[in-house]
Order: structure tokens, then C-alpha cells, then sequence
């Protein structure tokens, strides 16, 4: 099938400066990045070298110091507070390395709270989470608490509720970081899967085996796009 090469995201020249009391660390150092619709992007670069951070910037979570953050070609820092909040819920997945579900509600309530902030009425939020744990292998577990799953379970279930909205972005930070090899095969499968549907997905991963999951390998280096 044919893609979109419509540009999703873009990255001008951005710069993230954090100042921890005397010290100054630029934890991005300047990068360009155009990401297509559609697009399977793999995140790579040693430890601190600003994977987390680029990946934030991506998801409305933070903006830069310098330079400028499209999305579908609007520029983060021209939006509002609310405009941030209402993208981040429901343009971008969220899926995190410790999976961060509610322990105290069950997976299809930890499924159903971000269209609760969206104002769904309770039933079409309850079956539609329901549909999503289905799809994501989890149907028949979704009235068990996170710690009564398995970690590529409670993945799965994060998953599900990064789908929540129906997301055309997802961004996954090590998403098989805390998982066996197998769990993790099964999560990225799940994320080809989202992507043969449509979706940008953007993983930051250290594991050159969960990269080949992606069409692209995006190197970075001390916040600096890696050409190497
Ligand atoms: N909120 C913050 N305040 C100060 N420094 C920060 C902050 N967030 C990140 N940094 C620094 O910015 C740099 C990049 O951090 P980042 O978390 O993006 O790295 P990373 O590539 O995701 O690393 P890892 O693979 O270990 O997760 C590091 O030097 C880090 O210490
Ligand atoms: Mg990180």
C-alpha cells in the first residue's frame, strides 16, 4: 500500500538547555527531524545522549528553548496551554518503560481514563475499552488490577489506553525496557500492527533488535543527530 508522505512532525534546529544551579546542559543540541505520516521511526543513542527529552518535545510534554516543534505544521510554542492539552490527549499514545497503569483501578478502567477526560459517556467508554483490550490480547483479563498481570501484560494494557483517543501519533519511551525478549516481541508486533492501521510511531529503544522494527533509525549523540 501506497503511504502518505504528508510531514507529521517536524523538528527546527531545537535546542533544550536545562540549568541545574551552576551547570548548563544541553540536552538537545540543535536537531532537525521531518517525520511523515505513517511513519515507523526508531529512536537510538547512549544513555543521557536526549532520547527522553526529544521524544517530550515530540509529545507536547515540554518545548524548546530554541528553535521550533511542528506538529501537522503548527509550532508548539504558539499554542496555548489548553491547545497543548487537548493534542496531548488526543493526536499522541503515550506508552512508558514502567507502563505507569493505576494500581487501585482494573485494566479496562485504567483503558477508560483518558476518555474521561474527553467527557465519553460511560457505556460507549466502557465497551470501547473493552474493544481495545480485546485487540491488544487482553479481552479476557480486563477486570484484573496491573498487579495481578504479567509485565508484557500490563504493557499491553498501556497500549490499549494510549489508543484510547484513537491517537494518530504514538510514542513509545523503551517500551520493552522492562520486558523478556519474547513479551517484547510480542508488544512490538502489536506497534507494527498500529502502524500497517496508519499510525506515526516513534520508539526510543537501546535494543538494536526492537529497532528493526522500524523503516528508519533516528542516531543521536549528545543531542545531536548522529550521521556517523
Ligand atoms: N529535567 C531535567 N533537568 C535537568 N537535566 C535534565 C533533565 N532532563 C534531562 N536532563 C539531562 O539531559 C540529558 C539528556 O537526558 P535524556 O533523559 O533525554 O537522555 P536519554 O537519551 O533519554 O537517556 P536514557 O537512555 O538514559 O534514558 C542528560 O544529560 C540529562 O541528565
Ligand atoms: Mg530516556
Amino acid at each position: 500500500m501506497e503511504k502518505e508522505k504528508r510531514e507529521i512532525v517536524r523538528l527546527e534546529k531545537v535546542v533544550k538547555t536545562y540549568h541545574m544551579g551552576e551547570h548548563t546542559v544541553h540536552a538537545l543540541n540543535g536537531i532537525s527531524i521531518s517525520i511523515s505520516e505513517g511513519e515507523f521511526v526508531a529512536i537510538m543513542g547512549p544513555s543521557g545522549s536526549g532520547k527522553s527529552t526529544l521524544l517530550n518535545m515530540i509529545g507536547c510534554l515540554d518545548v524548546p528553548t530554541e528553535g521550533r516543534v511542528l506538529i501537522d505544521g503548527v509550532s508548539t510554542a504558539e499554542m496555548t496551554e489548553e491547545e497543548l492539552t487537548r493534542i496531548r490527549r488526543d493526536r499522541i499514545g503515550f506508552v512508558f518503560q514502567s507502563f505507569n497503569l493505576i494500581p487501585t483501578l482494573s485494566a479496562r478502567e485504567n483503558v477508560e481514563l483518558p476518555m474521561i477526560f474527553r467527557k465519553v459517556g460511560e457505556k460507549e467508554r466502557k465497551e470501547r475499552a473493552q474493544k481495545l483490550l480485546e485487540k491488544v490480547g487482553m479481552g479476557d483479563k480486563s477486570d484484573h488490577r496491573p498487579s495481578e498481570l504479567s509485565g508484557g501484560e500490563q504493557q499491553r494494557v498501556a497500549i490499549a489506553r494510549a489508543l484510547a483517543n484513537d491517537p494518530s501519533i504514538i510514542l513509545a519511551d523503551e517500551p520493552t525496557g522492562n520486558l523478556d525478549t519474547s513479551s517484547g516481541n510480542e508488544i512490538m508486533n502489536i506497534m507494527k500492527e498500529l502502524n500497517r492501521t496508519g499510525r506515526t510511531i516513534i520508539v526510543v529503544t537501546h535494543d538494536p533488535s526492537v529497532a528493526d522494527f522500524a523503516e528508519r533509525i533516528i542516531r543521536i549523540r549528545d543531542g545531536k543527530l548522529d550521521v556517523s
